[in-house]
């Protein structure tokens, strides 16, 4: 089976997942086909060459400057209705991107995404539009990156009913308490951060903790199928002693919470470097999921198995 998918979106993640793919185009019988790879700088789509196209980003900064192909500067719509992929792959951090996901979903197409805000902010109405239109929605790696508590939550967990979850879900702040843990000032814990690709565009999201909210709303919209009533927020630009301090997401029916808290020294959420993990108690079960929660190549593989999920049409009942 051919899949014809456009990336938009060719930073740290994109160009990981481009690797990806051409390392292995075929997998399950579906045949991957990149027709379009879209940065700020514009679209290239047709038959180009997928790394040489991650060469050029690489060393000049903008696809736009990939020579012999045409550079096209799409609206989000026209790169739907032009190019109509069978797959949209954001690996965007544009936080809009929802209304693009809706133009997809609305074509039949189906939508992968390890972009947070638009699904924290328009789950329901995106499920309901993929269901309409019998298409898939896919978004494992906007949390825990491609340590899957998604598939976990949608798909292993659907008969158990979730009582709570805490989870450590941003890299970036653990690095840093980490790293201020071994006595570095949190400006030099930043800077080192930024040279990992963990941190968001805007890093004040992963310091102020919303990156880490996002993600706490996404897990409770999986888990409850609506958006929580109560929601707490701190970051951790006040933590003056970082030992055993790490960011918290608590998740519970009605409520997300995300602050920092120290914890005990035997703690399972006492991750550290990049390492995220959950604590997930389930009417019968209590689980402890751990594993890397950044980067671009452990991102991506998230992505690419969500894209071999969506050409599959895996169901997601939630
Ligand atoms: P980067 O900042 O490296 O790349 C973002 C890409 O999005 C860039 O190529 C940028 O274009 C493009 N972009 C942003 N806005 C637009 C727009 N309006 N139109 C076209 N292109 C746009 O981010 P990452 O690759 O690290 O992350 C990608 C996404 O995955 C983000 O949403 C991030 O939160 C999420 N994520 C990242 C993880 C990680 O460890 N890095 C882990 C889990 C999720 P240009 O290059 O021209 O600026
Ligand atoms: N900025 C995010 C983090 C990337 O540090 O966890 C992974 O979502």
């Amino acid at each position: 089976m051919k899949v014809k998918v456009s990336v938009f979106g060719f930073g740290t993640v994109g160009r990981a997942l481009a690797e990806i793919i051409a390392e292995k185009r075929k997998v399950f019988g579906v045949e991957l086909n990149v027709v379009s790879i879209t940065d700020r700088s514009g679209t290239i789509w047709g038959d180009f060459d997928l790394l040489e196209a991650k060469e050029v980003k690489e060393s000049t900064g903008k696809l736009s400057n990939i020579g012999e192909y045409e550079v096209y500067d799409f609206s989000p719509q026209e790169l739907i209705e032009e190019v109509k992929p069978d797959i949209l792959v954001d690996v965007s951090s544009w936080d809009d991107a929802h209304e693009m996901y809706s133009y997809a979903l609305a074509e039949g197409i189906s939508v992968v995404t390890s972009n947070k805000p638009p699904i924290a902010n328009h789950y329901d109405e995106l499920i309901t539009l993929a269901r309409e239109n019998g298409v898939g929605i896919f978004f494992e790696s906007t949390v825990m990156a491609g340590t899957p508590i998604i598939g976990l939550l949608r798909e292993n967990l659907l008969g158990e009913e979730i009582v709570k979850m805490e989870a450590i879900v941003n890299a970036s702040t653990t690095f840093i308490l980490t790293r201020m843990e071994n006595g570095k000032t949190f400006e030099e814990a930043m800077e080192e951060a930024r040279t990992l690709g963990i941190l968001e565009e805007d890093p004040s999201k992963d310091i102020d903790g919303i990156d880490a909210y996002y993600k706490a709303k996404i897990l409770h919209w999986v888990s409850y199928g609506e958006q929580p009533e109560e929601e707490e927020r701190e970051g951790i630009r006040n933590v003056k002693d970082a030992r055993n301090v790490r960011l918290v997401a608590e998740i519970s029916k009605g409520r997300i919470s995300v602050a920092p808290r120290k914890l005990p020294d035997n703690s399972p959420l006492l991750v550290s470097e990049v390492e995220n993990a959950a604590l997930i108690k389930t009417e019968n079960l209590t689980l402890t999921l751990k594993g890397p929660g950044g980067g671009g190549k452990v991102t991506a593989s998230g992505v690419f198995t969500d894209i071999i999920k969506a050409a599959l049409k895996f169901p997601s009942p939630r």
